[in-house]
């Protein structure tokens, strides 16, 4: 018989981290006004705020598919003895924080080519026209920035209840949900 897993395996683990710190610096780096600011006439490539932003925010995404992907053929997650409400709403906040990381870059994806405006990365890169999006046919049934700056603060709140509720596994519950995501010590 093999022993249960307590942890993570190393690579969901470094992956896990790297995006809440990304995620964190993204929405730190959110500048406000920033909409307003492209609608005016602003190069989004004159702002370091801003380019860091789109940057940071898509190596987020691009964290998300390649976990999304480890996920189908990698080690199975721990599992930890709770009440079925507790594993329930678990199970819920880990797919509402899935479903997210991957809107939030695609909203503003939407955004920026709904209006017009580039995409603008660390690096000189730039990319002014997204055909892909533009053609699509819901393109125009919202303010996509709108909707990305509020998927932006769900996100964190969701992320900070989420980080509440790891830190209270810990100090009342005294089970090991916490140091699963963390090193193992030997
Ligand atoms: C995890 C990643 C991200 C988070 C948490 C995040 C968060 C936010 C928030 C909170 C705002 C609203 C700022 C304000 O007006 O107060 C915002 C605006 C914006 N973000 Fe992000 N963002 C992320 C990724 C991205 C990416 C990948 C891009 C570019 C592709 C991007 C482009 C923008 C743009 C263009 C706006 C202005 C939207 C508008 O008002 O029209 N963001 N973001
Ligand atoms: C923006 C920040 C965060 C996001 C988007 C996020 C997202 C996630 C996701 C999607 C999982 C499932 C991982 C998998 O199956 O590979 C997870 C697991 C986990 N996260 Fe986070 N997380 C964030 C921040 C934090 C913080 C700050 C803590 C601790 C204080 C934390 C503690 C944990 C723990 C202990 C687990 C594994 C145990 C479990 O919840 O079942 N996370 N997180």
């Amino acid at each position: 018989m093999t022993t249960p897993r307590t942890h993570y395996d190393i690579l969901s683990q470094v992956l896990h981290w790297l995006t809440a710190i990304g995620v964190v610096a993204a929405f730190i780096l959110g500048p406000e006004h920033f909409g307003r600011e492209l609608r005016q006439g602003l190069d989004p490539a004159t702002r370091w705020d801003i380019v860091t932003h789109e940057s940071l925010g898509m190596l987020v995404a691009a964290m998300t598919l390649l976990r999304l992907l480890w996920l189908l053929v990698r080690p199975a997650a721990p599992r930890f003895d709770m009440p079925r409400w507790m594993a329930l709403t678990s199970k819920t906040t880990h797919g509402l924080l899935w479903v997210l990381l991957l809107a939030v870059p695609s909203t503003a994806l939407l955004a920026l080519s709904s209006e017009g405006h580039p995409l603008t990365l660390l690096g000189g890169i730039r990319i002014s026209e997204m055909p892909l999006l533009t053609h699509l046919a819901w393109i125009g049934w919202a303010d996509w920035g709108e909707v990305h700056g509020l998927l932006g603060d769900c996100i964190l709140w969701l992320a900070g209840l989420h980080a509440v509720a790891a830190l209270a596994h810990h100090v009342l519950l005294q089970d090991g949900v916490l140091r699963s995501m963390l090193l193992k010590h030997r």
